[in-house]
């Protein structure tokens, strides 16, 4: 008898943890048995087309963060600037209203100025050195100067390296620069650049650009090769000047008021995600810039590179912009340089 007893209570038990199970697998798969039902749902803003590096880098993300939280957080991505240009859209990340958003260091410095720092003309040799230090130990430091801003820093995103281009004549020398006026995000660093190398800066948002190429508005504008191709910059803009005047990283951040009402285990997932995301960016990025390149190429493009010996005199010409906006960070330039110096030799 006794023996009975406890056979019926541990079938009841049994089927008790059953029904706890199946209840919450209802409540979980929103009784459909397919589809979670996420409990957070996050919007994330990017301002580029579907099929770009870093668009595919926010779906990533948001399919990595899906799965590691076994559908419980949802992050719905709005490509093409669907949410508005980038500087409104970091805006309404510092209130909430949007949750993630991949925004260009340029749009970012002028709500967090230090940044310019990370950006400055001619400050990285290649590809190599801007990782080091976006990897290392001063990468992570201006990742925390963002701390109070209301914006959480979670990854970096390849952006190359900027060059110019021009819709009628193409640049050879600094000289052909005067006079022209050339498209700048908005960005104070950025004007400045093209007014100490003597050309005209407007600053404007990017999807404004092929018009105002178009209609005269502008003489040029600069951009990496993937932007230039993607949003077809280069039918209205065909010559292009290789002078790799600044090569500005991007971000992606998420809302400090979204951030802090995640528990410890989501932030981890997130930055796990990001990062993991970045790589698979960056990776997309180099095919990307190689495509992109072949395609304006054979599309009839004239690219103009320019001489060591011309290089450095656009270089020369930045010692103002350097003086303006880095006079307090003298010593972090220094220490990206000398990093520098140890990666001589490669590419
Ligand atoms: C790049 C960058 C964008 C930015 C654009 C611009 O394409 O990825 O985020 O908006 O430059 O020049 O405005």
């Amino acid at each position: 008898m006794i023996r009975r007893i406890a056979v019926w209570m541990v079938q009841g038990i049994g089927f008790l943890m059953m029904g706890v199970i199946l209840a919450a697998c209802g409540e979980l798969y929103g009784g459909k048995g397919q589809e979670p039902v996420p409990e957070l749902v996050l919007t994330y803003a990017e301002n580029q087309a579907e099929d770009y590096p870093t668009t595919k880098g926010a779906y990533k993300f948001a399919e990595l963060v899906k799965e590691r939280t076994k559908g419980r957080i949802e992050i719905l991505v709005y490509a093409e600037g669907e949410l508005g240009d980038e500087q409104a859209v970091v805006k309404q990340l510092q209130y909430g209203g949007i949750d993630f958003v991949r925004a260009s260091l340029s749009s970012l410095s002028e709500f967090v100025p230090e940044l310019n720092v990370l950006q400055m003309p001619y400050l990285y040799k290649n590809s190599e050195h801007m990782w080091k230090i976006l990897e290392g130990e001063i990468g992570d430091e201006f990742m925390e100067i963002l701390d109070g801003s209301g914006l959480t820093g979670l990854s970096w995103y390849d952006a190359g390296a900027r060059n110019f281009y021009w819709t009628n004549k193409p640049v050879q020398r600094l000289e052909d620069i005067k006079g022209r006026k050339i498209r700048v995000q908005e960005s104070e660093m950025m004007a400045a650049m093209v007014e100490a190398l003597g050309g005209t800066a407007i600053p404007m948002t990017y999807d404004k650009v092929y018009s105002a190429l178009e209609t005269g508005e502008i003489d040029g504008a600069e951009n990496n090769w993937p932007s230039y191709e993607s949003v077809r910059h280069y039918e209205v803009a065909p010559y292009y000047t290789v002078d790799e005047h600044t090569r500005v990283p991007e971000m992606q951040l998420m809302s400090q008021y979204t951030w802090e009402k995640l528990s410890p285990e989501d932030q981890e997932i997130i930055l796990e995600c990001a990062k993991e995301s970045a790589l698979y960016e960056r990776k997309l990025w180099t095919q990307r810039s190689e495509a992109s390149q072949r395609r304006v190429r054979s599309a009839g493009c004239v690219v103009v590179e320019l001489s060591d010996e011309e290089k450095a005199r656009f270089q020369a010409a930045m010692m103002p912009v350097y003086q303006r906006f880095c006079a307090d960070y003298m010593d972090v330039i220094e220490r990206i340089v000398e990093a520098g110096e140890e990666n001589r030799g490669l590419r």
